[in-house]
């Protein structure tokens, strides 16, 4: 018989206690955390969906594999347990093993960009862009106009314009863009996937001029399972096969293992290049570790070999990864709360600028409205608007970008529904009180990646 409805494909064997507070307690240490959600300690927080990175629970399967890792400084078996799952699920033939996403972003910035580059991308990520830039290339965003409409119904708000990237193909010439970083599941667009199609399209276009894909394949699998869900033809493909594909149409990739590959730390970069590849090992001794370990210990290869194959072994898992966030998303357009539609695969993005239309963006919406849901539940989120963006490096000025977001961002196989009702009620809570609100101000600003480390006040009346 056909199902009527889903269930997480797993059930619990250990719980990790959580305690809510009262809001008294929280507004002190919010206050405390100079309303940055990323300072509060986590043993103040509730339900945290601060981010999916990192925080995913692992499995049995998985934790019996840190027993088993070699820890040999060279040539561990749990490497070359690694480098054949990477073979296997996503195709790339060289493995170069890294701390997490943004070691492999270093390493790849470094062997392919020279001072005045142009690296085009489907919208910025963090510390991509930061790589980039501290490389010596200028980012140029190639997304689709629809990518920047947080109420844009579009199903593929994750593509690159083609004909944006063709002008600046024509503006810069080929030979000053050493890759265009094509990311799955765009993260600051809300989780938003691109089409196969569109995909097969860059990739045909930058052969054409001899420019190199690389993909932010982080969370490849989820916009797999879009592809399936959303472009005909895929329907009947499984998300294994639909992951391969997606690679097929790229040069290499990094990979933050922290999310889609369901492991607490690690990451990599992938190449098909021998060459590349031997560039890139170079300075990965020198940056991360030895070539078979990188930045990760034996036993975080072993988990990690692990988790790349437990994502795609049935569809059922990632079905229920992504059916519970859409689970929270459906709550909160039930009660009438601006989200970014559709939505995304990692989590519910919430218009802050739609939700504190009172508040200029260079007074934080979104920060603000993360510090106000912490104080109604203890559910602590993100900042993705103009605190995340940062300042332009030629002007000084903020970056305003159109999108201002809070991230709730759900990890992998950690909560309940029921965690998802009671945030849910939160949002909602404090959307009705919305008009009280103050904005914020800095009182310490950090010149890069200000927001993991800035500190704010509220406006005084
Ligand atoms: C799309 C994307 N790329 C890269 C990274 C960086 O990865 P890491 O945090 O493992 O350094 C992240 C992490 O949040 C991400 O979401």
């Amino acid at each position: 018989m056909e199902r009527r409805s889903w269930a997480e494909p797993f059930k619990v064997k250990m719980v990790e206690p959580i305690r809510m507070t009262s809001r008294e307690y929280r507004q002190q240490r919010i206050r405390e955390a100079g309303y940055n959600s990323f300072l509060l300690r986590s043993e103040d927080v509730y339900i945290d969906l601060l981010t999916d990175s990192g925080t995913s629970a692992m499995s049995d399967y998985q934790w019996a594999g840190l027993m088993l890792g070699d820890e040999a400084y060279a040539g561990s078996r749990s490497f070359y347990h690694l480098e054949e799952a990477v073979r296997e699920v996503y195709g790339y033939a060289e493995l170069i093993p890294t701390h997490q996403g943004r070691g492999a972003e270093h390493i790849l910035s470094q062997i392919l960009i020279k001072p005045g580059d142009v690296v085009p991308g489907n919208m910025y990520f963090t510390t991509t862009r930061f790589h980039q830039e501290y490389a010596g290339a200028e980012f140029a965003d190639v997304i689709i106009d629809e990518a920047h409409e947080a109420a844009n119904p579009h199903p593929f708000k994750g593509n690159v314009d083609l004909d944006k990237l063709q002008a600046v193909i024509d503006e810069v010439g080929a030979e000053r863009i050493p890759y265009i970083s094509v990311e799955t599941n765009v993260n600051m667009a809300g989780g938003q996937p691109m089409s196969m199609a569109n995909l097969k399209a860059v990739y045909e276009l930058c052969r054409r001029h001899d420019i190199l894909v690389m993909l932010d394949a982080t969370r490849a699998l989820e916009n797999a399972y879009f592809i399936q869900q959303r472009e005909d033809g895929f329907q009947d493909r499984s998300v294994a096969e639909i992951l391969r594909e997606i690679c097929s149409y790229s040069d290499g990739a990094t990979v933050s293992s922290k999310k889609d590959n369901l492991v607490n730390i690690g990451g990599f970069l992938a190449l098909r290049d021998p060459e590349l590849a031997r560039r890139a090992r170079a300075l990965l001794v020198a940056f991360e570790g030895l070539h078979t370990y990188g930045g990760m210990s034996g036993r975080d290869m072993e988990a990690l070999a692990r988790g790349i194959r437990e994502m795609v072994e049935t569809d059922d898992h990632v079905r229920a990864r992504v059916g519970q966030v859409e689970y929270l998303g459906a709550l909160l357009l039930k009660s009438g709360i601006p989200i970014v539609q559709p939505v995304g695969g990692h989590g519910v993005f919430l218009n802050a600028a739609a939700i504190l239309s009172h508040l200029p963006q260079d007074q934080f919406p979104a920060q603000t409205l993360t510090a106000a849901l912490y104080v109604d539940s203890g559910v602590r989120g993100m900042e993705r608007g103009i605190v995340s963006a940062g300042r332009d490096p030629a002007t000084g000025d903020h970056r305003y970008p159109k999108l201002e977001l809070v991230r709730l961002a759900i990890p992998r196989r950690v909560y309940t529904q029921s965690h998802m009702d009671v945030t849910a009620e939160s949002v909602i809570a404090v959307y009705e009180e919305r008009e009280a609100v103050r904005g914020l101000q800095f009182t310490y600003e950090p010149d890069e990646l200000r927001f993991f480390q800035a500190r704010f006040e509220p406006i005084p009346d």
